[in-house]
């Protein structure tokens, strides 16, 4: 695997090998990389002929009192990680190299509306962040495909609206969630959850769980169903940031006779703030 730190280098290797005809699959990422991670480059090694990553702790992305400072940095795990799953590039940039003008100069990606929901109003400037990186590195690699997590529900929705509203030809590819044995979501911010918290924090995949049995069983009062389900998570100890009922594609708030509906929830432990959604098809 090659290491490339430039954006001038990896659009020249990169050229090389589209005249070649091959097809580029990419998975952007902040590393500390898990098995969810691992997942999306077995996918994008089996469904192109390059795989690149990338590992970016993008600043833009983190609020002012949220964990830029703490994010876990384990580049040389990674590195050996991303090579044994057959990674043929890794981009890695320095700061200055994706935002050579500065944070504050930087120009914006805004996707508006859907971002103000969710994670976008409890993480104002999130997915400005979020978008303006992954917009920049989508110029950079100028992949086929692009590969996310489903875990991060609200982000890949947001750019896929970005993909189709900027009209880049780029293929984003959401891969299920993977899970703990007791189905804890794996998360990079997982590291930050004691060891007293442990065996409490399923309560949050167990909650989406049941209320969607019980909207499978015919409760369709979800504004009763999501003040339920947020007071089995806080009989656990924890503060829920948000639990909801959601029309799948929108994410407005779900009624009855959607198709699809995707319950997300977000609650916070001592030391993280934790995300985890589920989709059903009514
Ligand atoms: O999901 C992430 O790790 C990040 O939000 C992403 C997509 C790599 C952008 O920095």
């Amino acid at each position: 695997m090659k290491i490339i730190r430039e954006i001038k280098a990896i659009r020249e290797e990169l050229n090389k090998e589209r005249k070649l005809g091959k097809r580029i699959g990419f998975v952007p990422t902040m590393g500390n990389l898990h098995a969810g991670h691992i997942e999306l480059v077995r996918l994008a090694r089996q469904y192109n002929d390059i795989v690149v990553c990338s590992i970016f702790v993008n600043p833009l992305q983190f609020g002012a009192n949220e964990d830029l400072d703490r994010y876990p940095r384990t580049l040389d795990a990674d590195v050996e990680k991303l090579s044994a799953a057959g990674c043929d590039y890794l981009f890695n940039p320095m700061d200055r190299e994706m935002y050579p003008n500065g944070l504050g100069q930087q120009t914006r990606v805004v996707c508006p509306t859907m971002t103000d929901v969710l994670c976008g109003a409890s993480r104002p400037g999130h997915f400005e962040g979020v978008t303006t990186v992954v917009a920049k590195l989508f110029n950079i690699v100028q992949p086929d495909e692009a590969y996310f997590g489903q875990k991060d529900y609200q982000q890949v929705a947001v750019i896929r609206r970005m993909v189709e509203d900027l009209c880049m030809a780029i293929n984003i590819v959401a891969v299920p969630t993977v899970r703990e044995s007791d189905g804890l979501a794996m998360s990079s911010r997982n590291g930050f959850i004691t060891a007293e918290e442990r065996s409490r924090v399923t309560v949050l995949s167990n909650t989406l769980h049941w209320m969607a049995d019980e909207i499978r069983n015919g409760n369709k009062d979800f504004a009763e169903l999501e003040e339920a389900g947020k007071k089995r998570i806080l009989d656990q100890g924890f503060k829920v940031d948000y639990l909801v009922i959601s029309n799948s594609r929108t994410l407005e708030p779900a009624v009855a006779v959607d198709g699809e509906i995707t319950i997300l929830g977000a609650m916070f432990t001592e030391g993280a703030r934790l995300i985890d959604n589920l989709s059903i098809v009514l």
